[in-house]
């Protein structure tokens, strides 16, 4: 792009940030401790979700040595319905290591901040610009749609090769002041204006007439993306198991997918009645009643959960199994239980699953 046109993109971005921006709760104080948190939690997830958490999350980890000294259950518990569970668990490793390797201040600069569990190339470029003003791209899917169209570029924005090339351009791009609301700035116009999946709203867009895709009428072929490969299907039972107003959940394994939360007993493959009857004979608890229950999706990064359910009413207990018996409210309150298992875990509060 020639000097000029640098410019009007940089003065007509900024201006319409300044008058259009979302008023967000990281954005009144952006300290670095806010912001790192506000990116954690923004990485795979929307702004609206997330600003309920955030508030939640710094109104009880206030700070690194709160964050640094908190209980995995804890952590988990804040993080329920976010997903992605990792990230949370890292933040708090992160915390540790700051107070160990850089004297309780997260640092500014992008590699120091990459040494930090789950900060990448993304988060390290939007909490060194946002947080400290460094000059750091932060370039994520709404800012490589918004640059794919405005240069008009039909390359494949998946391929990482690609995103090299977009993260070289906003570079250029970076004015000399306000780096971080400049970056802001792209992701906000790609969540708002020059939106994915349909119609982006180019008649209210701030830099319509310098982008060469809506110039050529060609916006929504805007970005190209390879479509990669399915996901693989899993077939589950889950298993809502209840016994005197107790419900029976189970911690996961240490790894794998959802490492160490809880969840409702479940097993591979859609059984009958008659299968689930002959299954849970091996607890050797003896069942009142058994009841289906709606079926359930859930779609994680590779995997999706195919899942049935049944409600399972035991006569009693056996407390020798792997299964732990907790109250309805204890299940609400103090257990993590990720949202592929909301469907089953709404059931928990209705009436008509509790009679
Ligand atoms: N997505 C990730 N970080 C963001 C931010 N700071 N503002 C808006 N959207 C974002």
């Amino acid at each position: 792009m020639t000097q000029d046109r640098i410019k009007s993109f940089q003065n007509q971005l900024l201006n319409w940030y300044d008058k259009s921006a979302r008023t967000l709760p990281w954005r009144d104080f952006p300290t670095p401790y806010r912001v790192w948190i506000s990116e954690i939690m923004l990485q795979q997830t929307r702004v609206d979700t997330v600003k309920p958490y955030f508030e939640k999350f710094i109104q009880e980890v206030p700070d690194i040595e709160t964050l640094a000294n908190i209980s995995e259950d804890h952590l988990l518990k804040l993080w329920q319905g976010l997903g992605y569970y990792n990230r949370g668990l890292n933040l708090k490793k992160a915390a540790q290591l700051v107070l160990e390797k850089f004297n309780g201040e997260i640092p500014k600069n992008i590699d120091d901040l990459k040494k930090l569990p789950g900060i990448g190339d993304y988060s390290a470029g939007a909490i060194a610009s946002i947080a400290f003003g460094e000059r750091a791209t932060a370039v994520d899917g709404n800012v490589l749609r918004v640059m794919a169209r405005i240069t008009s570029n039909t390359r494949d924005v998946l391929e990482p090769k690609v995103k090299k090339f977009f993260k070289d351009e906003v570079f250029e791009l970076l004015p000399a002041k306000r780096v971080g609301d400049f970056n802001q700035a792209l992701m906000e116009l790609g969540a708002t204006i020059c939106i994915p999946n349909g119609k982006p709203h180019c008649k209210a867009c701030p830099m319509a007439n310098l982008c060469e895709a809506y110039q050529t009428g060609i916006e929504q072929n805007i970005p190209v993306k390879t479509p990669k490969n399915k996901r693989r299907v899993e077939k589950k039972t889950v298993f809502l198991m209840e016994c005197n107003d107790f419900i029976g959940i189970r911690r996961r394994k240490g790894e794998g997918l959802l490492p160490n939360l809880w969840e409702f007993p479940n097993e591979e493959d859609h059984l009958t009645i008659e299968e689930c009857e002959k299954y849970l004979k091996k607890w050797d608890m003896s069942i009142q009643k058994i009841q289906p229950l709606p079926k359930s999706k859930h779609i994680f990064t590779h995997i999706e959960w195919d899942m049935i359910g049944y409600h399972v009413f035991f006569n009693s207990i056996d407390d020798k199994l792997e299964i732990t018996w907790s109250t309805k409210n204890d299940i609400k309150e103090k257990f993590s239980i990720p949202s592929a298992f909301k469907t089953y875990l709404k059931l928990i509060s209705e009436k008509k699953y509790n009679q």
